[in-house]
């Protein structure tokens, strides 16, 4: 790598880090306080305002399923105007894909899985029907003019079938790159995976995929996020997706806890010298907006200690 940040003991790490802050989606659907779409669009507005290029903004998923998603068209339809920002929005389905481009989405994730029960459990089809239902996705959001990005949960283990193999993980990954997405984020799903596992499955992933259109997605459930986002990144990969005061988890991955803290991977890239064009100061005032929002204190660290005075 030409562009990185020489550091001995990593070898080069990116110089510039993408980071999608999947916090009003993924943090949010797993609370039990039902956030007002006029809330999750203000806490959209304060994730922008700290600088966060992209921000997932909620799901076309089944009410019944997942209520505190209901209302992502309300919540794109009241975000401010902010240059450049993206806000993407999870599409399962056909119908999904409908509702995105009525409610004027430009940006839609699909989200398949490695695993065929956590498939199941969480979209009621099959890992193959799942592909089969994301091409057409695809095809009709790419023609529409929206960008498609991929997921594949469960990457170093599933909540039902234990580990998973990382061929599993790259044929999905491969076959959702296939069918149109520009990138595919590798969702530690349960946050069980170790820095050993994750450089195992990105040494298999990268065998065959070039390692700019991959992200990872860690959950932080072991406490182990931070430390496989690094291995990540001494690999090469330069999307990481993040969720503010560490909120999230899936409805269908019992005993997940929340994403990594995006205020921890800020701290730990500002000291890394990687930029993410995120301003620390600015992305508490929007920590101070979701705690108050989902009504317990923080799950990440920075945050906990900042919020708490800690800094001084
Ligand atoms: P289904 O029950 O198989 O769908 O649901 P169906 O086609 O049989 O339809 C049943 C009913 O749902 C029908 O309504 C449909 O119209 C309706 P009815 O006729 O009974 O009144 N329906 C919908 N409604 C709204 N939006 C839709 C939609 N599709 C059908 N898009 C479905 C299939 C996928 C919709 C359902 O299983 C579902 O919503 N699942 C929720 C999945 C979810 O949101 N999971 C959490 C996000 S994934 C995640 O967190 C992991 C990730 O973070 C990465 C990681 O951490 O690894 C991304
Ligand atoms: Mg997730």
């Amino acid at each position: 790598m030409t562009d990185g940040v020489p550091i001995a003991a990593l070898g080069d790490l990116p110089a510039r880090v993408t980071l999608v802050e999947v916090g009003p989606r993924d943090g949010l659907q797993n609370e039990t306080a039902m956030v007002s779409p006029a809330d999750r669009a203000a806490l959209i507005d304060a994730l922008a305002a700290a600088g966060l290029p992209a921000v997932e903004a909620g799901a076309f998923v089944s009410p019944d399923r997942v209520p505190q998603m209901a209302g992502t068209a309300e919540v794109l339809s009241r975000v401010g105007r902010h240059a450049s920002l993206r806000l993407p929005v999870l599409v399962p389905n056909g119908r999904g894909l409908d509702d995105a481009l009525a409610a004027g989405a430009r940006e839609v994730a699909v989200f398949g899985a490695a695993s065929e029960t956590f498939s199941r459990r969480n979209i009621n089809c099959s890992i193959a029907e799942s592909l089969d239902r994301f091409a057409d996705v695809a095809r009709r959001a790419r023609a529409a003019g929206v960008a498609v990005r991929g997921y594949v949960s469960c990457v170093l283990g599933c909540p039902y079938e234990g580990p998973v193999d990382a061929k599993a993980v790259r044929d999905v990954a491969a076959a959702l790159l296939d069918l149109g997405c520009f990138e595919v984020s590798l969702g530690d799903t349960i946050g069980i995976g170790s820095a050993g596992g994750m450089a195992g499955l990105l040494d298999a992933v990268t065998a065959t995929i070039p390692v700019n259109r991959l992200a990872v997605h860690c959950h932080d459930t072991y406490g182990q996020a931070l430390a496989n986002i690094l291995v990540a990144l001494s690999a090469g990969v330069s999307v990481i997706d993040c969720a503010i005061a560490g909120l999230g988890g899936c409805p269908y991955a019992p005993g997940a806890s929340g994403n990594v803290a995006t205020e921890d991977v800020v701290h730990m890239l500002d000291g890394l010298g990687i930029a993410t064009g995120v301003d620390a100061d600015r992305l508490l005032d929007a920590s101070r907006l979701a705690v108050a929002l989902v009504g317990h204190p923080p799950l990440g660290r920075v945050a906990r200690a900042r919020l708490a005075g800690a800094d001084g």
